[in-house]
């Protein structure tokens, strides 16, 4: 078996696509991959519990065709005519700001190496999945692909080496869904026009969040709990000011905020997708937990250890 792991951004999305720094942290659900090799004509996947199949064959769905062109993409890589099975158990919900296709291209990558014996260093999975991501997101920054591939806690920031983040104390994130997906694509678009039409603007607001990473970054390794959840807090009001939240987040927000929730803030492209708040005990946690599942919501537990394997 083969993963990918999903991750969420703690501070910093959007800012990130435009060279600025991005916190985030690898969760521990993720894409599972298991290869195996067929005799068919071509390598096919299927995706548990979405009951997805993408073969060569030709198909009306939009969605299914991305990954028709990613699998292709993939299979490209290789020289020889192997063709392969691929079964993947998706442990995350999609286009919910936890990097599900991310996760899926690094395990896709990963179950086709190994069903031919490969064993590639992960800076090269990375890059390969780069491309894969691409195909579904046109412009994307590497975070989520880089904590696909590498895991634990770590700042990013584009075209540079990954810099693991060492947490002080262990940290608990209740992630929930806000029910309507978002697109990503949509989301990047959307900011790339506000920051063409009103570049002083949004460049203040990329500066405002940046610092926030920084100081992020400070507070995981001193353990100061209280000002990550300040922190996180004021990042959301940066992406609101960039119309990336919702009626339905900020309720969601406000309700994790009334249930003690350190901090909250939506998590990856917004518009949709999923929110976070930081817990610091488990009473905290259950109460925040409660108050999303008494809106409805689906609820992921997402822990970072204070060890580098997250
Ligand atoms: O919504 P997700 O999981 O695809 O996260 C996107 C994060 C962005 O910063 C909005 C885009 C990117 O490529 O970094």
């Amino acid at each position: 078996m083969v993963f990918g792991h999903g991750k969420v951004i703690l501070l910093g999305e959007h800012g990130v696509v435009h060279g600025r720094p991005a916190l985030a942290i690898a969760v521990e659900r993720g894409a599972e991959a298991h290869a195996r090799r067929s005799e068919g004509d071509a390598t096919t996947l299927h995706i548990a519990p979405w009951d997805v199949t993408v073969d060569d064959g030709p198909t009306d769905d939009p969605a299914v065709a991305l990954l028709q062109r990613a699998l292709r993409l993939a299979t490209g890589l290789y020289a020889d005519e192997q063709r392969a099975h691929l079964e993947v158990t998706m442990r995350l919900p999609a286009g919910a700001g936890m990097g599900s296709s991310a996760a899926l291209g690094v395990a896709v990558l990963r179950a086709l190496d190994e069903v031919r014996d490969l064993t590639r260093d992960d800076a090269e999975i990375y890059e390969r999945s780069l491309a894969w991501e691409r195909i579904f997101h046109g412009n994307p920054s590497g975070v989520d692909n880089a904590m696909a591939t590498w895991g634990g806690v770590a700042l990013f920031r584009r075209g540079r080496p990954l810099e693991r983040v060492l947490p002080a104390t262990p940290i608990r994130i209740v992630a929930a869904f806000s029910g309507a997906s978002s697109s990503t694509a949509e989301a990047v678009a959307s900011v790339a026009r506000q920051l063409a039409g009103d570049p002083a603007r949004v460049g203040r607001l990329f500066d405002d969040m940046e610092a926030l990473v920084l100081a992020g970054r400070r507070a995981l390794e001193a353990g100061a709990l209280s000002e990550l959840g300040r922190l996180m807090t004021a990042n959301h009001a940066l992406l609101q000011a960039l119309s990336l939240s919702t009626p339905a987040l900020d309720d969601m927000i406000a309700a994790a905020m009334a249930a003690g929730a350190l901090g909250a803030k939506v998590t990856g492209a917004g518009g949709g997708g999923c929110m976070i708040a930081l817990t610091d005990s488990d009473l905290g946690h259950t109460r925040v937990t409660e108050a999303m599942r008494t809106l409805g919501r689906d609820v992921y537990d997402v822990r970072a250890g204070t060890d580098r394997s997250g």
